[in-house]
């Protein structure tokens, strides 16, 4: 993993306001045009995302990954969305997706957040501790396949009784 050798120029962080724009290219690119009408953007227009929560991989100061948490409640649940996640195409399959996923979680668990769910590919997220909640348990704004909601309890069974709606906090 990230043995390539521009990696000693490969630097992860905090999401600043200066990489807005290329956060939002890269998300152009990873899901196109389509990507507004989504459940998980639709959230997103409710409640802000995080930049405390949120990460960047940059390759000489330029944004070449990013991943996003917006602070949720489930119900009355507080939860984090985790997405979007993505890496410019010429740099996946180093490690990076994974390393920001890693960050993503350390701090949600030090931030005191109990439970992160996303909508994606169970084969890329359930290595990573994620798991499939109840189908119809967590009710989203628009159109979702209920088998794409994962979930990860940062706290032992913060997964379990999750159900309701998706709202901002
Ligand atoms: C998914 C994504 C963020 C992974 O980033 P990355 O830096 O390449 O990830 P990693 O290097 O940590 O992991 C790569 C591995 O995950 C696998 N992988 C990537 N996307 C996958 C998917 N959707 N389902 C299953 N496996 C996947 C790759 O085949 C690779 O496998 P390998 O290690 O055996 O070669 C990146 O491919 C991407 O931006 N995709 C487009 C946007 C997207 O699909 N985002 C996630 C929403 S589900």
């Amino acid at each position: 993993m990230l043995s390539r050798p521009f990696v000693a120029e490969l630097q992860f962080g905090l999401e600043l306001p200066a990489h807005a724009a290329a956060i939002e290219s890269i998300a152009a690119e990873a899901f196109g045009p389509g990507r507004h009408a989504r459940a998980a953007a639709r959230v997103r227009e409710m409640a802000p995302h995080a930049p405390d929560l949120s990460f960047v991989a940059c390759l000489n100061g330029e944004v070449i990954g990013s991943v996003r948490q917006t602070p949720v409640r489930i119900g009355d649940r507080p939860a984090l969305m985790l997405g979007p996640l993505a890496v410019r195409p010429q740099f996946k399959s180093l490690g990076i997706g994974r390393a920001l996923m890693k960050m993503a979680a350390e701090a949600a668990a030090a931030a005191g957040e109990e439970v992160i769910f996303l909508v994606g590919d169970r084969a890329y997220y359930v290595p990573l501790g994620y798991a499939p909640v109840p189908p119809g348990s967590i009710d989203m704004p628009g159109p979702v396949d209920p088998a794409r909601i994962l979930a990860l309890p940062l706290v032992p069974g913060a997964q379990a009784g999750l159900t309701g709606r998706v709202a901002a906090r």
